[in-house]
Parts: C-alpha cells; sequence; structure tokens
C-alpha cells in the first residue's frame, strides 16, 4: 500500500496552502465578523482552477483527481471555512452533478462557466420540513408541457446569493415518492425566483446562506436533469461525494486549530518551561494529531475510492462522520490549549471551533451518515 502523494499531488497541496495564506488569511477575522462574502477569494481561486478540480479539461476543468481536491480542501480549510465550503459545494456538488448526469447542451451552458469559475453554483435541497428526511419535498415542479412551473422555498441554500447557476430538487409526482422528484437547473434572474433572507449564523460566516423563493418559475424541459423521476436518486449520488468535501473541510478546521494550538504551546511559558512541556498540554496534542491522522486516513480513502471507481457511498459517511467529531473535539481542545487567549477573535481558533460545528450538520447531519453507514454495513 503506498500512502505517497504524487508530485502532482503535492504540488496542487502546496498551491492551495499558499493560496490560503496569502489570499484567505489577511481579512478572515472581518470577513467573518462582518459576514463578508468572500468573493474575491472565489474568483482567483477560480481563475486558478480550483472550482471545477475534477471536472474533464474539455468542460473547462482541471482534471484532477479526488485526492488532490481533499488536499485543497483541507488546507483551504485550515484557514477559511466560509471560502472552501463554497469551493466545496461548486465542485462536488454542481460540478460534479451536471457532469455526471447533464446533458451534453447542458455540460456546454452550464458546466463549462462553472468549471471555468466564472460563475459560482448552489444545490438547492434542504426546505424548512425537508432537511434530513430529503424525500418530503413540498416545492413542486409542474410539468406543463414545454417547461415545468416551480414553486416553493428552499433554506440554508449555500452560495445562495452568489451563485448564477442553481440546482433545484423538486417534487413532480406527490404519489411516486422519491420517483416523483426532479432535479432543475435554474438560472437566476429567471421571473418568480426571488433571492430571500441570509442567516445569521454561529459559524462560517463568510459563507451567504440564504432562503430561495421560487413564484411561477418558468424552467425549460431541457434543464431537468436525467431521465423523469431521477431526482431523488441524483440528489443522493450527489451528495455521497459532496460528503467527502465536507469531510476534507473538517479534516481540515481540525489541523489547522491543531497547528495553532502547537505553535502557541511553543511560545507559551507558564511555570518556568513552554506550555507543551507540561504533560496536560503534550497528551492533548498527541490525541489532536493521532485523531486528525485517522480522520485524514479517511478521507483520503474515500478519495482513493472515488478516483478508483469505487462505491464511496460508506467511506464518504464514515469519513464526513469522524472527521466532523474530530474537528468539534479538536477545535475545543484547540481553544482550552490557548487559554484567554483562545476565547478572543485575533488568536482564530474560536472561529474555527465556531466553524466546525456544521461539519456535524450540513451534507447530512451525524444522525444521517449513521443512517447511511448502518445501512450499508446490514445489506
Ligand atoms: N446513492 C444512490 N442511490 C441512493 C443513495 C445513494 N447514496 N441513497 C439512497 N439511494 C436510493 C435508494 O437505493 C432507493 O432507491 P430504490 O427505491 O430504487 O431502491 C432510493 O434512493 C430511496 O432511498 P431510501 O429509501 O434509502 O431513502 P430514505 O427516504 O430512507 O432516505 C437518507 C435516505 C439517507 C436518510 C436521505 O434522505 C438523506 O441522505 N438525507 C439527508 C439529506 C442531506 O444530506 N441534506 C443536506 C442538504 S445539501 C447541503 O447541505 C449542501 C450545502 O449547502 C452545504
Amino acid at each position: 500500500m503506498d500512502f505517497n502523494l504524487t508530485e502532482e499531488q503535492q504540488a496542487v497541496r502546496d498551491a492551495a496552502r499558499d493560496f490560503a495564506q496569502q489570499e484567505c488569511l489577511p481579512g478572515v477575522i472581518e470577513r467573518d465578523t462582518n459576514q463578508k462574502v468572500p468573493l474575491e477569494q472565489l474568483k482567483k481561486l477560480g481563475e486558478l482552477g480550483f472550482m471545477g478540480m475534477m471536472v474533464d479539461p474539455k468542460y473547462g476543468g482541471s482534471g484532477m483527481d479526488a485526492i488532490s481536491y481533499v488536499l485543497a480542501m483541507e488546507e483551504i480549510s485550515k484557514i477559511d471555512a466560509s471560502v472552501s465550503v463554497a469551493v466545496s459545494v461548486n465542485n462536488s456538488l454542481v460540478c460534479y452533478g451536471l457532469e455526471a448526469y447533464g446533458t451534453e447542451e447542458q455540460k456546454q451552458k452550464y458546466l463549462v462557466p462553472l468549471a471555468k469559475g466564472e460563475v459560482v453554483g448552489a444545490f438547492c435541497l434542504s426546505e424548512p420540513e425537508a432537511g434530513s428526511d430529503a424525500t418530503s419535498q413540498r416545492t413542486t415542479a409542474i410539468d406543463m408541457g414545454d417547461h415545468y412551473l416551480l414553486n416553493g422555498t428552499k433554506n440554508w441554500i449555500t452560495n445562495g446569493s452568489t451563485a448564477s447557476t442553481y440546482i433545484v430538487i423538486a417534487q413532480t409526482d406527490a404519489e411516486k415518492g422519491h420517483r416523483g422528484i426532479n432535479a432543475f437547473i435554474v438560472e437566476k434572474g429567471m421571473e418568480g425566483f426571488v433571492v430571500g433572507a441570509k442567516e445569521d449564523k454561529l459559524g462560517i460566516r463568510g459563507s451567504d446562506t440564504h432562503t430561495l423563493l421560487f413564484n411561477d418559475v418558468k424552467v425549460p424541459k431541457e434543464n431537468r436533469i436525467g431521465e423523469d423521476g431521477f431526482g431523488f436518486k441524483f440528489a443522493m449520488k450527489t451528495l455521497s461525494g459532496g460528503r467527502i468535501g465536507i469531510a476534507a473541510q473538517a479534516l481540515g478546521i481540525a489541523a489547522g486549530a491543531y497547528e495553532l494550538a502547537l505553535a502557541y504551546s511553543k511560545e507559551r511559558e507558564t511555570f518556568g518551561k513552554p506550555i507543551y512541556k507540561h504533560q496536560a498540554i503534550e497528551f492533548k496534542l498527541a490525541e489532536m494529531a493521532t485523531e486528525i491522522e485517522t480522520a485524514r486516513l479517511l478521507v483520503h480513502k474515500a478519495a482513493w475510492h472515488k478516483d478508483s471507481g469505487m462505491d464511496y457511498t460508506l467511506s464518504g459517511a464514515m469519513a464526513k462522520l469522524h472527521a466532523s467529531d474530530v474537528a468539534m473535539k479538536t477545535t475545543v481542545e484547540a481553544v482550552q490549549i490557548h487559554g484567554g487567549y483562545g476565547f478572543v477573535k485575533e488568536y482564530h481558533v474560536e472561529r474555527l471551533m465556531r466553524d466546525a460545528k456544521i461539519t456535524q450538520i450540513y451534507e447530512g447531519t451525524s444522525e444521517i451518515q449513521k443512517i447511511v453507514i448502518g445501512r450499508s454495513i446490514t445489506k
């Protein structure tokens, strides 16, 4: 078994690390405080090929593997998870969904600009009453012949106001259960589509999370993704890969907090020695390092499954479940190691602690991951 990264993978990781240090670190505290969307960072990431990392170059992507993608996600998330969630949704959910299941026309029209980073995408599944229970869609799309008439409300939508292209899941036939659900490509500016309120969040405050409203939006028939009734499976298959991206985000948040705590423990002295020389702190650092490594192994294994063409539903769910728990635990410990300094914004770890929490919630809560894992291991 070879755990070494290829030269190309190392180069991608180093480029993402440099970008995070040079472009994401300056202003990260201010963006978090003021809920400022990192538009400049996303534009530059697009120019560097990070918004369509795994997309075939013939559709404007970078043609990289999933290992490179998780390496980049980890590095960006060490510094700014508000940037990395936008990167993750664009890559894993929107670009992947279109490349895997879109028609050639849909790819040319929508995937190419998304993969080049010229525009940003959003994935709209959650509703006020359909979060974990994704089959209970209230948003409807009625077949009107040459178009569908879309009505409903979506919430918790990442890139809600920044996006130009939205993949919207809606019910087309309530009697058919999950087989009566479809996925549609909706453009910003379509009549009746309104970007609603922005959420004021605990963490990832630079990420623009919005409610979206659809009032009699005419969606052309050719904007449906896949065969009639494919929408629920489309969402599930796409989310299976999305979970690898969020697992990598959680890993990065944990690793970022750990690196800060390690550096601080070497600078800060108490009772005549740097605090890492006190076993109370040394043991904490040892546990953090070990748990981060276990999370990294799971994330890389899930990415390797994807690259190898194997099923990654189970490994992706395991990676997300574990890495998000590690992110939460590690960031709390990083704050503790910093003492009072950990409680103030300047030292970054309090933000990482707040950002960590969402990784246990979005793209399926930890409880949903356990359902996915449980079903996989018992079937
Ligand atoms: N891949 C392929 N097919 C799948 C699948 C997968 N991962 N999971 C389910 N399916 C298929 C099943 O095989 C089944 O098909 P058949 O009937 O043909 O056999 C069909 O889909 C229905 O499956 P279930 O009966 O298992 O469906 P369920 O209603 O019991 O729900 C669930 C399963 C796993 C709980 C699902 O509802 C789920 O994942 N919920 C969480 C949704 C979620 O992650 N939301 C997050 C929103 S997106 C987001 O957060 C993005 C962001 O902005 C950051």
